[in-house]
Formats: C-alpha cells, sequence, structure tokens
C-alpha cells in the first residue's frame, strides 16, 4: 500500500466479564488462551479508540484516557501487527483510547481497548470486512479482547490444535440479565493478567487440574445458557471462578486478589441468593466484584453491595452488543 494522506479509524466497544474464565496461554504460540471462555458484555461501560496511520512515519504512540502511556505500547503493536502485515502498511500509528468508566476503579479495559483498536485499524486500512482477521488482531492484543467484539452472550472456543472461533451465543435482548460491579479498591493492581496467568501456569500445582476441568464447565454453562437456566449458570459460574483464583493461590509466590471488601461481597451475594434472589458472583484478576442478576432484584443486589464496608462505587446495567464503528 502506498499513500499520502493520514488515514484513520474510530471505534467502540464494550468490557466483558468471563463466566467461564481463560486463565492460562498455550506455550509458545503468541497470544493463544490455553482454554475457551464464556463471556457476558459489559453495555454500560464502553472504550473508544481512534487510531491513525501517518505514511510519514515516526514513532507509534498510545494516548490511554488522556495521559501518554508506553506500558501498554507494545500491547497495541502486537495488536495492530496482523492488520499491519496484510494491509503492507508502514506509517506510524497515533491510537486515542479512552474509557467512559471511572479510570482507577480496576475495570479490565484490555478487553474493549483492544476490540476497538482493532476494529478501528481495520477500518482505517479498508480491512473491516475481514472479521476473521479483525478477530486475530484483537486477539494478538488479548486473549480476552475477541469477546468484546461481540454482544450478550459470547463463546470463545478453541479445539487442541489451537484453531478457535468466537461468537455470540444469545443477544443481550434474548436473556435480559443485568451486571452489577462493586468497586472495592481503586488505583493500579498488583499483578495485571498476563504475568500472573504465566507464573501460574508455570508454578501452580493446580495448573494441571485447572486446564482439564474447562472443557465440561465450558460445555455445561454453554447449555446452560441455551436453556436460561439461570440456577445452573450461577453455580458453574462461581465454581469456575473460585477454581480460578484457587489455581492463583496455588502459584509461586501466590497470587492472591481478593481483599477483605471482595470477600464480604460474595458472601453478601450468597446470602441474597440463599433468600431466594437470582443473583451470583465472579472476580476476575482484581478485587471488584461483579454481580449478576436477574432484572427483579437489581436494586436490592445494588443496596446490598453498595452497604458492604469497603465498597467504593457501585456500577449496574444491561449486556451490551458488540464492538461496532464511530461515524462508519
Ligand atoms: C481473569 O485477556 O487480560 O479476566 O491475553 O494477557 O491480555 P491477556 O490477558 P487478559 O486476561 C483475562 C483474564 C481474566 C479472565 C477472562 O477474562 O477470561
Amino acid at each position: 500500500m502506498s499513500r499520502e494522506d493520514v488515514i484513520q479509524g474510530d471505534a467502540i466497544a464494550h468490557p466483558n466479564v468471563a463466566l467461564v474464565k481463560y486463565w492460562g496461554k498455550r506455550p509458545a504460540r503468541g497470544n493463544l488462551p490455553a482454554m475457551g471462555s464464556l463471556s457476558l458484555s459489559l453495555g454500560f461501560l464502553a472504550t473508544r479508540t481512534t487510531v491513525r496511520f501517518d505514511p510519514a512515519g515516526g514513532q507509534d504512540t498510545l494516548t490511554l484516557n488522556g495521559s501518554r502511556n508506553s506500558r501498554d505500547l507494545k500491547r497495541m503493536q502486537d495488536c495492530l501487527a496482523p492488520l499491519r502485515r496484510r494491509a503492507a502498511e508502514s506509517g506510524s500509528a497515533t491510537v486515542d483510547s479512552r474509557n467512559d468508566f471511572p479510570t482507577g476503579a480496576g475495570l479490565a479495559s484490555s478487553a474493549s481497548g483492544m476490540a476497538a483498536l482493532a476494529l478501528a485499524g481495520a477500518s482505517a486500512l479498508g480491512l473491516v470486512e475481514d472479521l476473521d482477521l479483525v478477530g486475530r488482531s484483537a486477539m494478538a492484543g488479548s486473549g480476552s479482547a475477541p469477546r468484546s467484539l461481540h454482544g450478550g452472550v459470547v463463546l470463545l472456543s478453541i479445539d487442541p490444535e489451537g484453531k478457535w472461533s468466537c461468537a455470540s451465543v444469545l443477544a443481550p435482548e434474548e436473556w435480559p440479565l443485568k451486571v452489577v460491579v462493586a468497586v472495592t479498591q481503586t488505583g493500579p493492581k498488583q499483578t495485571d493478567s498476563r504475568s500472573g496467568m504465566e507464573l501460574t501456569r508455570r508454578t501452580s500445582p493446580f495448573y494441571k487440574a485447572w486446564l482439564e476441568s474447562q472443557k465440561a464447565d465450558l460445555e455445561d454453562a454453554g447449555r446452560a445458557v441455551a436453556q436460561r437456566d439461570f440456577g445452573r449458570l450461577a453455580e458453574l459460574s462461581e465454581g469456575n471462578c473460585l477454581r480460578m483464583h484457587a489455581t492463583a493461590m496455588g502459584a509461586s509466590p501466590p497470587l492472591m486478589y481478593f481483599n477483605g471488601a471482595t470477600i464480604e461481597c460474595m458472601h453478601r451475594v450468597k446470602a441474597l441468593a440463599r433468600d431466594g434472589r437470582s443473583v451470583f458472583f465472579t472476580v476476575d484478576a482484581g478485587p471488584q466484584v461483579k454481580a449478576i442478576c436477574l432484572p427483579d432484584v437489581l436494586d436490592e443486589v445494588c443496596d446490598a453491595l453498595g452497604r458492604v464496608p469497603g465498597v467504593q462505587q457501585v456500577l449496574s446495567g444491561d449486556l451490551g452488543g458488540g464492538a461496532r464503528l464511530v461515524g462508519g
């Protein structure tokens, strides 16, 4: 490709939360997860990413929430690499990414950020029709990012050879689940997912069992979703979440993502469920708690989690759609 003009793409994607989690990569296979995962799109939170390719060259740059960021520059370049290869694109990339949710709230933004970047980059380079390429680009940035290209309930499956695919299995309107996020800590987390999962894979004696249990969890959760069986999905998701954390706690040195309020929130959710409310929890590689519930108990869940000592903020809303271009 040769051109003289600056070209630009602009896209929005929602973060997602995994109910059956990805925690561990295939060694020596780039950024390929070792297991499939199942997630929900968080429609009430969004990341908007703009990318400009300048044929005049120069350095790639990344601005995140208004500040220049060099820590995530490599990840951004990894994400753009498949697109640049396809387009034989040599211009420098200027990426500007913004979250509409509170900065430092410790909510995973790499998935939404990389999904929006892959779509924006593909749009700038005229490659947006190639959904497979957009997916691979998102995956190169973050293993959870292909899920943020899709809406509602999303399944990322991987076969033993490492061939993967990702698709929405239920649109948001097909099962109006609500998600509540209890923010128990702001500021950067101690160990990011990438180094945490690699440490776990290398050192946790529980990793093999975790890996082996994933296939059944994924199949069972897929069935529970297809049948809209909230109780079964609750049981599977909480079990999967706690097994992921148990596996990480078995690493050396141990990884402990929970704080006191995280544990208190999980107990509150369990108490509500014991009282007959349709709600369950999940926790990613950080101290925030996500509660998934049916619409009739949303207010009660928000209220209960808001009262837990140490909870600084409660955010809630509906499942969202897939990533989309802005003005495209
Ligand atoms: C606990 O997708 O952030 O949120 O591929 O290294 O970018 P990288 O990791 P990332 O890990 C997500 C871990 C998790 C579980 C999940 O979202 O499936």
